[in-house]
């Protein structure tokens, strides 16, 4: 599983239309889609998928936020690929992201940041398994 990451495009980037253009990026960046759908998450499940911010001073809006309205999730596979994944999605507050990333392209504040994108191989391996069943990934 080390070669793959799990994204999700958040509901700020989909609202403003900016799903197709983010997926061709990634496609594009030579990520190989392995899983894809379009959810809208409860409040219940947003809050378990980021429970590990569950003390911090931003959960309840990042909850409210990540369930208010569709996004989309996806498995990708690249070498290396959480590491990789990372640096094209650039730093968490879109005013820091480096020039060409797709939050410094499409994001709008630091809570509402455009993409996810797991952080570990165990994380995108835990996030993947969250969304898509066996039969869904490929
Ligand atoms: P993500 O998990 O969504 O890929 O983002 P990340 O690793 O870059 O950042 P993380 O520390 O895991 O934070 C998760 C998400 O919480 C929101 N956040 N808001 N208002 C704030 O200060 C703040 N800090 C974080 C963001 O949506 C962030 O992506
Ligand atoms: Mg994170």
């Amino acid at each position: 599983m080390s070669n793959r990451t799990f994204t999700m495009i958040k509901p700020d980037a989909f609202r403003n239309g900016h799903s197709g253009a983010i997926l061709d990026r990634i496609i594009k960046e030579g990520f190989n889609i392995k899983a894809l759908k379009m959810v809208k998450l409860s409040a219940e499940k947003a809050g378990e998928f980021y429970a590990v911010h569950k003390e911090r001073p931003f959960y309840g809006e990042l909850v409210a936020f990540m369930s208010s309205g569709p996004i989309i999730a996806a498995i990708l596979e690249k070498e290396n690929a959480v590491e990789s994944f990372r640096t094209l999605i650039g730093a968490t507050n879109p005013a820091q992201a480096a020039e060409g990333t797709i939050r410094k392209m499409f994001a709008t504040s630091v809570g509402e940041n455009a993409v996810h994108g797991s952080d570990s191989n165990e994380n995108a391996a835990i996030e993947g398994a969250f969304f898509f069943a066996g039969l869904e990934q490929f």
